[in-house]
């Protein structure tokens, strides 16, 4: 059973109205390819704009959420209110969440456990620092940060998408080598065997992140185990059309 690929743009905190346009009509002039699901990441004030401009071969994510549905919880959105405006994923777990607003795993994990019993679809992020892989540690880090995710969601993996991102590969231009990319999700996909089922990790869309480019999409999309990926930078840019029709 094949895996769609899935190549999701997270537009970060960028973009302006006018950017914002530039990018639609450019995905809109696509072509892309229709096997592939494409998904933006849109900061959250931009969500209903962009719900009215968005192809419908597109679809929208938030880049964060809240764990409850509402509250005293002020700057906060919630996955009830991502779905009320018509969006129907959020992309939870990001490194600079983790690093900058200081996000723990178990966090994480409640997050997306809230976002998916809320019915949103869920690209969950993990992945290592440059100091942690030098260290050897890679996949001890990355097998925690699963372990969170599956204390909180147990075998309920349908609507995950998990995006591998090394944190040293995120906005530098330096990227994994294809091989690098490929033992991390091969690795992952044999945890999620031995630790959920078999039939999870078949299943489970196993995305790239971290510069990603249209240079190096090809390369990384040949390899067995990457079913897409989680772009930055290159996402706001004319290029994002050919990271989406790289598998092709
Ligand atoms: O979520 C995507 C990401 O963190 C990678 O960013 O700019 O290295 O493609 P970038």
């Amino acid at each position: 059973m094949g895996r769609k690929f899935v190549v999701g743009g997270n537009w970060k905190m960028n973009g302006d109205k006018n950017q914002i346009n530039e990018i639609v009509n450019n995905l809109k002039k696509g072509p892309l390819d229709p096997n592939v699901e494409v998904i933006v990441g849109v900061p959250a004030i931009y969500l209903s704009y962009v719900k009215t401009i968005i192809p419908d071969n597109v679809e929208v994510a938030a880049q964060n959420c809240w764990k409850s549905p509402k509250g005293a919880f002020t700057g906060e959105i919630s996955p009830a209110m991502i779905k009320d405006v018509g969006v129907n994923w959020v992309i939870l777990g990001h490194s600079e969440r983790r690093t900058i607003f200081g996000e723990k795993d178990e966090l994480v994990a409640e997050k997306v456990a809230h976002a998916l019993e809320s019915g949103l679809k869920v690209i969950a992020c993990i992945g290592e620092t440059l100091e942690e892989r030098e260290s050897g540690k890679t996949e001890e880090v990355v097998f925690r940060q699963l372990k969170a995710l599956v204390s909180a969601i147990g075998d309920k993996w349908e609507n995950i998408v998990l995006a591998y991102e090394p944190v040293w590969a995120i906005g530098t231009g330096k990227t994994a080598t294809p091989q690098q990319a490929q033992d991390v999700h091969h690795a992952l996909r044999n945890w999620l065997s031995a630790n959920v089922s078999g039939s999870v990790s078949d299943a489970v869309r196993i995305q790239y992140g971290g510069s990603v480019t249209a240079a190096n999409a090809k390369e990384l999309a040949s390899c067995k185990d990457i079913d897409g990926f989680l772009v930055g930078g290159a996402s706001l840019k004319p290029e994002f059309v050919e990271i989406v029709n790289a598998n092709q």
